[in-house]
């Protein structure tokens, strides 16, 4: 049996036998609702073969942590079923597990609810309120006669679990919660029925357990135990009375055919769980607990050695939302941020990266509206304006992108200046500190800082988006005859019509958006404003709506834009009703966005039409070229020459806070902050946009329109190694850590695309990679957004103790990062720089076997008769050999064999070091470097018996060397020996070949 193979629970048939164990994660809102982010969580993790949710409480007062989810109130259950949906989506099945806290909770907690358990007896310790720390208070112990109103909120909480479409429900028996305190003579000292003996302890739970299968079907309920797990004050201690207590209950369950038991304990292969397996005689379901994170050897041994039917997987599916996949084909794993575990927010939960060789369409989808986080990238999103340093990465390496978004959000953070638009009632009370960042690449990759998932309304910034929507529908020549592409000069809401026809200047103005909004016509069944918030959604990559809050005080208060619109109608630039027109334009300024809905609207914009995260193609090319040159003139209004030079990317603005701003071919930028300066833009907007403009080498005149992946290859040095022959000792060690260092090829321009793909890749890799060696030959340019980045990577890389290494020979980093530029000259160093290949793996290989090996793998000195290559030798045969020998001694520099030269003998260096080199045209070429230990000169031998490098001494050399002319003597006067020594130098010669080829192969890949 394995982990892969399908298993029926109840009346569910699994895919695998891998169950997300329930995993509390904090992240509803205060009113205990799960909303999309969490059916966004689940549904990423729609593959295990079950999920099973969080703890979810069926009653205010068996709440027990913040922002825990309920099953209680229409809100709650609304939120589930969203939650459900999602999970279908994508052909996953999902239980709500039910929690009552019991007392591991507080007033402070639950909503002001008393706390009650099997008897009066409180927790040591402090518990996590929404009012701090406050210490366990001493519960009241529940009434004999209170019991079935326990067990009514269990049934009610399964019934609105069904009620929301999920699949069915486990009863949180474990880990000291109420059922667990019945059963725990600890926390259970009653004295009624409930409470003494080993049945009556486990009375309570087989009761609630009985009343939830009779309502549910047994089929659809299971249940979890944690036997001698002593948390929380829970203690079973005396091994007998908790055997008995737990035979008693699992006898009581068995009778009902529930669907699966859940066991949570640290020896699955012990008398007392295969003991209660054997009882319950249905699927068991086990856990080892919380001392070791469950791996794919123990969950896979679980299964191979028959303990259990399935395993329940707790931190690796927190980590790993495609862990199914990962652990049947054995790929890498990200690790669990333990930080992130009851944060609240995406960081940590939605955004825990794929494997990068899934294709975006290959990612299990949310059927929520936004599509996950995850889908592409990766980061980050703090909650809250004060930016929280979070793990972006697989191995909890920040990306330097990152980190360098966190720091510009908090200093633009400290600007003050402006206020919130007044003129729209509706938006007039917003948070003057609200404010994210969001950058999104071409190819969809995320980074995000700030409040970058707020909504506000889009207001102006609809404005090219229905501009391009008219220009698709009508074409360019149409859509010219009504809205000209003339930058005003003036403010958004003057009038700027052309004299005598009445054109509006452009379509950014109000006149010429009102002209484009009256352009677009309903179709297929869509009204017109439904067609228009389809095409923003698209754009989005998610569904959006509405204000209609703001858009009622737009209708009420829009004087102006009425004015224009009937002026508009005098000119026939509008030919309908001013009116309903208008309702419609003040609907698309009223669309609800967030700051990461922006960057995915102006990176679908910089992607040429195409939303980089959904695949959708949302505009046609020329479509794209237009809107975004009328968005490069007159975006920004009567700002907009000054926009350009010093931001220089087409831009769009909003009064509700939003900016937008485009470099085709690379990023899209949405950014959040409410006041805004002279212009109506968004002040922070503005100061964020120029900053990321000079910092990251975003001005259109400095960025060519080129997104292509800087990145040619990524490789780890055992596929190409050095070249240089290492001892026995050194090789094993290289076999074994080779894996930690890894070469990545760059080619073409360093610009910001090619540099944020850099340091993804790097930012990405796995902890156990300690070297990174940047290969930088083929690079052609590299921007100052290069060089500040690599800084700031190698900073980042040396946090984590790893190490940056770079191959430039030809000095490509313009402000060398291996001197003064930024990076450079951190306490650690310069980073080291080679001039080539060959030379960085050396130092990278000398680095692992000094760390990872013994003195032995890397000696100064080796004696002729320890040479590896006479290795297969016997000891006295190595020596008659030794005896043949001449020594020979060379100072730096000095040549030992010259190319063309006849076999010379075997040249067994004993210590020092020798290049072995060709000519070639642009002048020697250097091939491998052998230290003491190895031996050189008889490769010629199958050279037509000549020498095919030269061979020059690197620094004092001393050599053994056995002669031509003694090998011939050898051959004649002890033959036998001569095989032994031919047969040992094949050998090596054999290792060398196998060496070579394996190197080859990785340059004929690449
Ligand atoms: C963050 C976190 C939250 C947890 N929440 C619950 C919970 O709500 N209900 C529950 O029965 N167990 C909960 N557990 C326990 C896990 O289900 C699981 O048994 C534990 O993590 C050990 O398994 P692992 O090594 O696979 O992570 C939680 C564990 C963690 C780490």
């Amino acid at each position: 049996m394995s982990l892969f193979t399908p298993l029926s629970v109840g009346a569910l048939d699994l895919p695998n036998r891998l169950v997300m164990a329930p995993l509390t994660r904090c992240r509803a809102g205060k009113d205990g609702v799960p909303g999309p982010m969490v059916a966004e969580h689940y549904a990423q993790r729609a593959s295990l073969g079950l999920i099973v949710t969080e703890g979810t409480y069926p009653s205010f007062a068996g709440q027990g942590f913040q922002y825990q989810p309920g099953l209680v109130t229409e809100e709650q259950i609304a939120g589930w079923r969203g939650v459900a949906e999602a999970v279908h989506a994508q052909g996953g099945r999902i239980f709500a597990q039910v929690m009552h806290a019991g007392r591991v909770t507080h007033e402070a907690t639950n909503g002001g609810h008393e706390v009650v358990a099997p008897s009066a007896i409180a927790i040591d310790g402090e518990t996590r309120t929404y009012e701090g720390k406050r210490p366990f208070p001493v519960p009241r112990a529940l009434e004999t006669d209170e019991l079935p109103g326990i067990i009514e909120e269990f049934v009610q909480a399964s019934k609105n679990a069904m009620a929301a479409g999920l699949d069915g429900v486990e009863l949180h028996s474990a880990n000291g919660y109420l059922l667990h305190e019945f059963l725990a003579p600890s926390s259970n000292q009653r004295t009624d029925a409930y409470g003494g003996s080993p049945e009556n302890r486990a009375r309570f739970v087989a009761e609630v357990a009985a009343a939830v299968a009779a309502e549910l079907g047994a089929d659809r309920v299971g249940i979890r135990i944690s036997p001698e797990h002593n948390v929380q004050g829970a203690l079973e201690t005396d091994p007998e009375e908790t055997r008995a207590t737990y035979a008693a209950l699992v006898d009581q369950l068995a009778g009902l055919k529930l669907a699966y038991l859940s066991i949570l304990h640290q020896d699955p292969a012990g008398a007392l769980v295969q003991g209660l397996r054997a009882r319950f005689g249905g699927v068991v379901l086990l856990n080892s607990g919380f001392s070791v994170i469950t791996s794919r050897e123990e969950a896979m041994a679980i299964l191979d050695s028959g303990l259990a039917d399935g395993v329940a997987v707790g931190r690796p599916a927190i980590a790993n939302p495609d862990l199914a996949r990962r652990w049947q084909e054995d790929l890498p794993l990200n690790t669990p941020d333990s930080k992130t575990f009851y944060t609240g927010g995406a960081s940590g939960y939605t955004d825990y990266p794929r494997p990068r060789q899934l294709t975006p369409g290959g990612w299990p989808r949310s059927s929520s509206a936004e599509p996950p986080a995850v889908v592409l990238s990766p980061p980050i999103r703090p909650e809250r304006v004060r930016p929280r340093r979070t793990h972006a990465y697989a191995d909890g390496m920040e990306s330097p992108i990152q980190s360098y978004l966190e720091s510009l959000h908090a200093e633009i953070a400290q600007l003050r200046d402006g206020r919130p638009d007044t003129n729209i009632p509706g938006i007039s009370n917003a948070d003057p500190d609200k404010f994210g960042i969001c950058v999104s690449t071409v190819d969809g990759y995320v980074y995000e800082v700030g409040d970058t998932r707020d909504e506000f309304t889009i207001q102006s910034i609809s404005k090219p988006l229905t501009y391009a929507l008219a220009l698709a529908d009508l074409g360019t020549e149409a859509v010219d005859e009504k809205i000209d592409v003339e930058p005003s000069g003036d403010a958004f809401n003057e009038l700027s019509l052309a004299e005598g026809s009445g054109r509006p200047a452009n379509a950014m103005i109000n006149a010429g958006a009102i002209a484009a909004a009256s352009l677009i016509k309903g179709s297929g069944g869509s009204s017109r404003f439904k067609r228009i918030l389809k095409t923003y959604s698209d754009f989005a990559g998610r569904e959006l709506d509405y204000s209609q809050r703001v858009y009622e005080s737009e209708r009420r208060s829009g004087h102006r834009n009425y004015a224009i619109a009937y002026l508009l109608r005098q000119f026939n630039i509008i030919e309908q009703d001013p009116v309903p027109l208008l309702e419609d334009y003040f609907r698309q300024c009223s669309v609800l966005v967030t700051c990461r809905d922006l960057a995915m609207v102006a990176a679908t914009l910089a992607n040429s039409g195409t939303n980089p995260q959904t695949g959708k193609q949302v505009l046609e090319l020329d479509v794209v070229d237009r809107v975004l040159s009328v968005m490069a003139t007159c975006g920004m209004y009567d700002d907009a020459g000054a926009w350009l030079s010093s931001v220089g990317m087409p831009a769009k603005s909003g009064v509700g806070g939003g900016i937008i701003a485009v470099l085709p071919g690379q990023v899209g930028v949405g950014i959040y902050s409410p006041p805004l300066d002279e212009h109506g833009t968004s002040v922070r907007g503005g100061a964020a946009s120029l900053r990321l403009s000079q910092d990251l080498g975003l001005h259109f005149v400095h960025a060519g329109r080129t997104g292509r992946s800087a990145i040619r290859a990524s490789y780890d040095i055992t596929a190409a190694p050095s070249g240089i022959r290492r001892n026995d000792e050194a090789a094993e060690v290289l076999r074994g850590h080779g894996h930690r260092a890894r070469v990545v090829e760059l080619n073409g321009d360093l610009l910001f695309a090619g540099t944020e793909s850099m340091v993804r890749e790097v930012s990405g890799l796995d902890n156990h990679v300690e070297l990174v060696i940047l290969d930088l030959r083929r690079v052609d340019d590299a921007a100052q957004v290069a060089v500040d980045m690599l800084g700031r990577l190698r900073r980042a890389l040396s946090d984590a103790g790893r190490e940056l290494l770079l191959i430039d020979g030809e000095a490509t980093l313009p402000y060398g990062l291996a001197g003064n530029g930024e990076g450079g000259s951190s306490a650690a160093g310069p980073v080291p720089c080679f001039d080539t290949r060959s030379a960085a793996v050396e130092w990278a290989e000398n680095r692992l076997i000094s760390r990872y090996g013994s003195e032995l793998c890397l000696p100064e000195e080796v004696p002729v008769t320890a040479s590896p290559a006479l290795a297969p030798l016997d000891p006295a045969d190595a020596k008659a050999l030794a005896e043949r020998m001449e020594p020979r001694e060379y100072d730096d520099g000095e040549v030992i064999r010259r190319v063309g030269q006849r076999f010379g003998g075997v040249h067994f260096i004993v210590s020092g070091k020798v290049g072995s080199s060709v000519a070639e045209p642009a002048g020697q070429l250097k091939l491998s470097t052998l230290s003491a230990g190895m031996t050189f000169g008889e490769l010629a031998l199958a050279s037509e018996d000549r020498q095919e490098t030269t061979v020059r001494a690197e620094g004092p050399v001393r050599l053994m060397v056995l002669p031509a002319e003694a090998i011939a003597a050898l051959e004649n006067e002890d033959p036998r020996l001569a095989v032994e020594l031919w047969k040992a130098l094949t050998r090596d010669a054999y290792t060398r070949v196998d060496q070579y080829l394996r190197e080859t192969a990785v340059r004929l890949n690449d």
